[in-house]
């Protein structure tokens, strides 16, 4: 049975009495589904113990953003990680953010400016303080995290870098039948939302099927794909290098990361692939019997 505390003290408590286990981390808002129980079950894999955050960190929400209607539903979450976590850590925001020893605000710099960061300022600042005090609170081996919020990933890797630690494990994106990869923003679509959000996995399969024709003409033939829908309204689409998660043109080969974000109503959708640009590929369009 899972064990539930709500603060730092609680946490650091429970660890001493697990002096040598290996210790995987997974950190959330909460709302679990089955993209987060896929982690913890991949933390299951690779540790002795699991710890679950369940924090929804204001300090990552900007203004008029979705941190008040943000779902909470710990009493199901906890349900859904009773045979899969050894403790969940639900703290109040002041066991976080104590008022009288803030944590450092970290800084996520230029790779945090583009894509999520343009359109959320602070965003990554804000995710990356929280990770860091988890981090500290916690103190696990290894930290779990998905793959669909590729930019969150390449930030916390660097954190992890400077921290010294903890090692980072990305589990690739759990998607509905459709492709659309699970989100707890999932909830929010209308029913017509929904349907027409298929363009967003549609998109990457598009830039993925059109990479032999170069980046440019590729990304294009996806910027198509929700061009045509008309409930998407297409926010960015673009492969970006793994290094520095800056926009990879027409004279790249190797391994790129897609990234798209999108607009149906009021929610955001992400999504990201992993696609190989091939060499001597690039630019040269579509062949005669393409
Ligand atoms: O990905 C999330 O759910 C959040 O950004 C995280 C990592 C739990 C930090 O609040």
């Amino acid at each position: 049975m899972v064990l539930l505390v709500t603060t730092a003290a609680e946490l650091r408590n429970w660890r001493t009495t697990k002096p040598s286990q290996r210790l995987a981390f997974v950190p959330t808002m909460g709302a679990l589904h089955e993209g987060h129980i896929r982690l913890v079950e991949r933390a299951r894999e690779i540790a002795d113990a699991v710890v679950v955050s369940i924090f929804v960190n204001p300090t990552q929400f900007g203004q008029g953003e979705d941190f008040e209607r943000y779902p909470r539903t710990l009493e199901n979450d906890l349900a859904l990680l009773d045979d899969l976590a050894d403790v969940v850590y639900a703290p109040s925001v002041d066991d976080v953010y104590p008022p009288d020893a803030p944590p450092p605000v970290e800084s996520a710099g230029p790779a945090g400016a583009g894509f999520e960061g343009a359109a959320r300022p602070g965003h990554f600042d804000g995710m990356l303080t929280v990770v860091n005090r988890l981090f500290d609170i916690v103190n696990p081996d290894v930290a779990v995290f998905g793959q669909k919020d590729a930019q969150q990933v390449h930030l916390v890797r660097r954190l992890a870098i400077e921290r010294g630690g903890p090692e980072i494990d990305v589990v690739t994106t759990v998607r509905e039948d459709d492709g659309l990869a699970r989100s707890s923003r999932n909830r929010f679509l209308s029913s017509q939302e929904r349907a027409a959000a298929s363009a967003v996995p549609e998109t990457v399969r598009t830039v993925a099927a059109h990479i032999n024709t170069g980046v440019s003409a590729a990304l294009a033939a996806g910027r198509a794909v929700l061009a045509a829908e008309p409930l998407a309204r297409l926010e960015y689409l673009e492969l970006v290098s793994p290094a520095d998660f800056t926009p990879v043109d027409d004279t790249f080969h190797g391994e790129a990361t897609l990234v798209v974000a999108a607009r149906f109503g009021t929610t955001r959708l992400l999504d990201t692939e992993s696609i190989t640009v091939p060499e001597n590929q690039q630019a040269k369009g579509p062949q005669p019997d393409e």
